[in-house]
């Protein structure tokens, strides 16, 4: 592949990543970013150049543990450095974008964690700095990884190439339960001024986008209810009037009393995020849709499943069965119709041909590999990735338009367009 129009660093054949955020998703990212390299053949290799994080100890453990070369405790510094090329943003949505920003700013290619920002306002800001950054040839991505579940990605391909027709029904829902437990503590996933909201941002962004990505189709408005069925929790035991963050930090918790709940436990504080969200949609290609984000499925730990139902065709996905792609061809004789389990492991399926012989399955983390696969692929070639900042931007404004209609008694709402939002100022 050729290199001319690429930066020098990018010349030299070498994309150096810093990564600010250490935990959940710093660990499924460093496994990619070791990976990617290893099963797909990259014009760049990926050196794993330095990890932040706030506690110097923590970080240095984690740097170790992860496999990357250094470690530093605050990201500006990171960011100011000429021998980083990549700044990839696995912290909580209260810091995406000024980390973002700045590092756009700064030069740097940028791949930042859904959702993409804790409200349209920062979601705004973030791409009109991404699109300012592109003029430099500098690229930016939101990481809705299952996107790059090669059975999303044939769901995709079927919908495109017309195989289930005109699309009337989109169904889907995710669902867990690690906070039914009412003595569950009060962590940053729980704070609107943390996360930006509950269920809603977590993981039904997830289902806004996999949903409009496969049908091509956008949401235009929506009917929504959300619920808070846990209103007060537990601060976590460590604090003292202070909800700790992931990484051992604290802040204050909002509203919290530092009074104990029922006169003899830890003190609590107010859950201020849905923990359920459930809302009609319409997609602006005619589709009708129904969505539902929950963290009270009591049994369902990550279950996201979709299906898409077609004038003559029909798809469904589960994530706990991930390899897997149901389709059903109306076309067929009569006598032979239902739906086929496709395994999705063959080699002209997408992403597979790097991996294993055909029936040999794959995993939750292959996603974030070739999310990064795509992502170091269009640095290498200057093209845009997908999803871009504005895109993610796109899912914001269906999460407020949720939120929106929710507060209004379930009103209907419509989602306001990317585009007017973003070139109106
Ligand atoms: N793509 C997915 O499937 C998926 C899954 C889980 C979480 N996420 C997203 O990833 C992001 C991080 O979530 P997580 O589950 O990894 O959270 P986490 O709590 O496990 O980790 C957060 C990390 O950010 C660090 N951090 C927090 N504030 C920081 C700051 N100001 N400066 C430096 N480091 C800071 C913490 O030290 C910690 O290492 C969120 O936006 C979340 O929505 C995405």
């Amino acid at each position: 592949m050729s290199t001319e129009g690429l930066s020098t660093v990018e010349n030299s054949g070498e994309l150096r990543v810093g990564m600010v955020g250490y935990a959940f998703m710093g660990a499924a990212h460093s496994q990619a970013w070791r990976t990617v390299n290893r099963v797909f053949d990259l014009p760049l290799r990926v050196r794993m150049a330095a990890v932040c994080g706030r506690d110097e100890a923590k970080v240095a453990a984690a740097a170790a543990h992860l496999g990357w070369d250094e470690h530093v405790t605050d990201w500006r510094a990171l960011i100011a450095r000429d021998d980083i090329d990549v700044v990839d943003v696995c912290t909580p949505g209260d810091s995406h974008a000024e980390i973002a920003i700045a590092a756009l700013a700064a030069g740097k290619h940028v791949l930042c964690e859904k959702p993409l920002a804790n409200s349209v306002a920062e979601a705004r800001e973030m791409v009109e700095a991404a699109e300012r950054a592109a003029a430099s040839g500098v690229r930016a991505m939101c990481g809705f990884n299952y996107r790059r579940v090669p059975a999303v990605a044939l769901l995709r391909q079927l919908v495109a190439a017309g195989r289930l027709g005109t699309i009337r029904h989109v169904r889907a829902v995710y669902l867990q339960d690690w906070i039914v437990d009412p003595q569950f503590p009060l962590v940053w996933r729980l704070q609107k001024d943390r996360a930006g909201s509950g269920a809603l941002g977590d993981i039904g962004a997830h289902i806004v986008d996999l949903t409009q990505y496969v049908t091509g189709q956008r949401i235009a408005g929506v009917s929504a209810l959300t619920e808070t069925f846990i209103k007060e929790r537990p601060l976590p035991a460590s604090s003292s009037g202070l909800a700790a963050t992931a990484n051992g930090g604290s802040v204050a918790a909002p509203g919290s009393s530092g009074s104990s709940g029922d006169g003899g436990g830890p003190p609590t504080g107010p859950v201020t995020v849905d923990d359920a969200a459930l809302f009609l949609a319409r997609l602006d290609g005619g589709a009708i849709a129904t969505y539902e984000a929950t963290r009270f499925a009591t049994g369902r730990k990550n279950g996201l499943r979709v299906e898409v139902n077609g004038s003559i065709g029909s798809a469904a996905f589960d994530l706990e069965r991930l390899n897997e792609l149901e389709f059903y061809d109306s076309s067929a004789p009569g006598t032979e119709q239902g739906f086929t389990r496709i395994l999705v492991t063959e080699a002209d399926h997408p992403y597979m041909s790097a991996w294993w012989p055909p029936g040999h399955i794959i995993g939750y983390e292959h996603s974030f590999t070739h999310e990064l696969r795509d992502f170091v692929a269009d640095i290498a070639t200057g093209s845009d990735p997908a999803p871009s900042f504005a895109d993610a931007l796109q899912v914001q404004l269906v999460l407020d338009a949720v939120s929106r209609s929710a507060e209004a008694g379930s009103a209907w709402t419509q989602v306001d367009p990317v585009r007017a939002e973003v070139t109106a100022r």
